[in-house]
C-alpha cells in the first residue's frame, strides 16, 4: 500500500511553503496567506517528493481546525488524505485539544463524504460565505459553491497516540 511509504511531518518555518498543494483545497492565494504563518503545516512525503499537506491552526485553547488539506492529484484515492486527517485527530488529542474542526463548501461532496466518514458532524452553515470572500465564482460538478459547511469532531480524551 502506498501509504506504508509515507512519512509525515511537520515543515520547519525555513522551509519553503507548497503553494501548488494549499491551492488545490483552496485556489485563494489571498485566504491561504491570511492562515498560514500562524499556523503548523504538515506533509506527507514518500522520497523527498511532498504528495500531500495538511495545515493545523489553533483557535482556541480547546479547539484546532484543519484549515487545508490536500494531495497531489496523480496520488489521490489511495488513502494518503484519510491518513493526514487521521494524523490530524491525533495530534490535536496529544494536544488535549477537545474539538477538530474542518470547514468545506456544500459543492464539495467527495470531501463532505470522507470528512463524515472519518467521524466529524456537520455543526454550523456559513451562508453565502464563499460569494461573500471569493471574487471569482467556484463551480463543483456544476454545483455553485455557496455556502460554507463547519464539521466538527470531539477527541476523546484518551485520543493522545
Ligand atoms: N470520487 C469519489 N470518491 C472519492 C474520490 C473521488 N474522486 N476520491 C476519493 N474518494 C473517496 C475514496 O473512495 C475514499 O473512500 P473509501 O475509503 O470509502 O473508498 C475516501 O474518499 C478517502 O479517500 P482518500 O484516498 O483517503 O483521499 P485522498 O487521498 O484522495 O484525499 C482530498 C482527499 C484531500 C480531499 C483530495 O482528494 C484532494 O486533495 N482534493 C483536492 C483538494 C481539496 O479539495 N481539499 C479539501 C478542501 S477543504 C479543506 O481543505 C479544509
Amino acid at each position: 500500500m502506498i501509504t506504508d511509504q509515507i512519512e509525515f511531518q511537520k515543515l520547519d518555518k525555513r522551509e519553503p511553503i507548497p503553494y501548488s498543494l494549499l491551492l488545490l483545497a483552496d485556489p485563494s492565494r489571498k485566504i491561504v496567506d491570511s492562515y498560514i504563518n500562524s499556523s503548523d503545516i504538515y506533509t506527507a512525503k514518500i522520497g523527498q517528493q511532498t504528495v500531500g499537506v495538511i495545515v493545523l491552526l489553533t483557535l482556541t485553547d480547546s479547539t484546532i481546525e484543519i484549515k487545508n488539506v490536500a494531495v497531489k492529484f496523480e496520488f489521490q484515492q489511495q488513502g494518503i488524505g484519510s491518513l493526514l486527517i487521521k494524523n490530524a485527530i491525533r495530534i490535536a488529542g496529544s494536544d488535549h485539544q477537545k474539538t477538530l474542526c474542518i470547514g468545506t463548501a456544500n459543492s464539495s461532496t467527495r470531501q463532505l463524504y470522507l470528512y463524515q466518514k472519518l467521524g466529524f458532524e456537520i455543526s454550523e452553515i456559513r451562508m453565502n460565505y464563499f460569494k461573500k470572500n471569493y471574487t471569482e465564482p467556484i463551480y463543483e460538478q456544476g454545483i455553485q459553491a455557496k455556502h460554507l459547511l463547519v464539521l466538527t469532531m470531539q477527541i476523546p480524551a484518551n485520543h493522545s497516540n
